[in-house]
């Protein structure tokens, strides 16, 4: 059912002014990838690295939402589509709330990224592809997912029978094969500051 007759409430307290209090900008950080990628690892690894800088940060995690906002849905393209729209608006509410959010989800699907970016203002948005490749992640395979996808045992499964579109034009690509955690979320880092998203070190 569609919500009509409701009207937008706004604020007496500006995003600005909440940006103010915190002394960064607020940004949705978007990490796109396969499964086991690295995506989460590296998600928790900027948002503690920014926190030690006075920058709250906020982690969104596929799995974990799964398990509560999001524990009705699956992972047909409409539940992946349905998935990425939810956790978009929530990253939508932290972001004019003052935080940098790191949302870690695959969101395999170009056109449901393209659909949360256009949430957002110009330069809010920061695509980052967590780039390490299907070799890799299913080297890795630290939920046993793979091997339980080529054996037939979980279908639909990304990067084995269902697609990953990756990003065309993302802001930062990382791959983490043979780089270190830290190395790589301070490249993250760097890269707000750069954007002046955060303030200089
Ligand atoms: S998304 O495609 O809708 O963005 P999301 O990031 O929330 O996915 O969840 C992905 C996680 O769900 C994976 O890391 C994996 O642990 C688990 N998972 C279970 N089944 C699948 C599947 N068929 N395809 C991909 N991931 C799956």
């Amino acid at each position: 059912m569609t919500a009509t007759d409701v009207t937008w409430h706004h604020g007496e307290v500006t995003r600005d002014a909440r940006e103010a209090l915190l002394g960064h900008r607020a940004a949705c950080l978007w990490l796109t990838g396969l499964s086991g990628s690295g995506k989460s690892t590296l998600a928790r690894r900027v948002e503690r690295l920014l926190v030690e800088r006075g920058v709250l940060a906020y982690v969104l995690d596929g799995d974990n939402l799964r398990h509560g906002l999001n524990a009705d849905l699956g992972f047909s393209a409409a539940a992946r589509e349905e998935n990425v729209r939810r956790v978009g608006e929530v990253a939508r509410l932290l972001v004019d709330a003052g935080v940098v959010v790191l949302a870690a989800f695959i969101s395999p699907y170009r056109a449901d990224r393209a659909r949360v970016r256009a949430l957002f203002e110009e330069g809010r948005f920061v695509e980052i592809h967590v780039a390490t490749p299907l070799e890799e992640c299913e080297r890795r395979d630290p939920k046993g997912l793979y091997a339980r996808a080529r054996a037939g045992e979980i279908t639909s499964f990304t990067g084995v029978s269902d697609p990953y579109e990756p990003p065309a034009s993302p802001e930062l690509v990382v791959d983490t094969t043979g780089a270190a955690l830290d190395a790589t979320a301070a490249e993250v880092v760097a890269w707000l500051a750069r954007a002046a998203l955060i303030p200089p070190a």
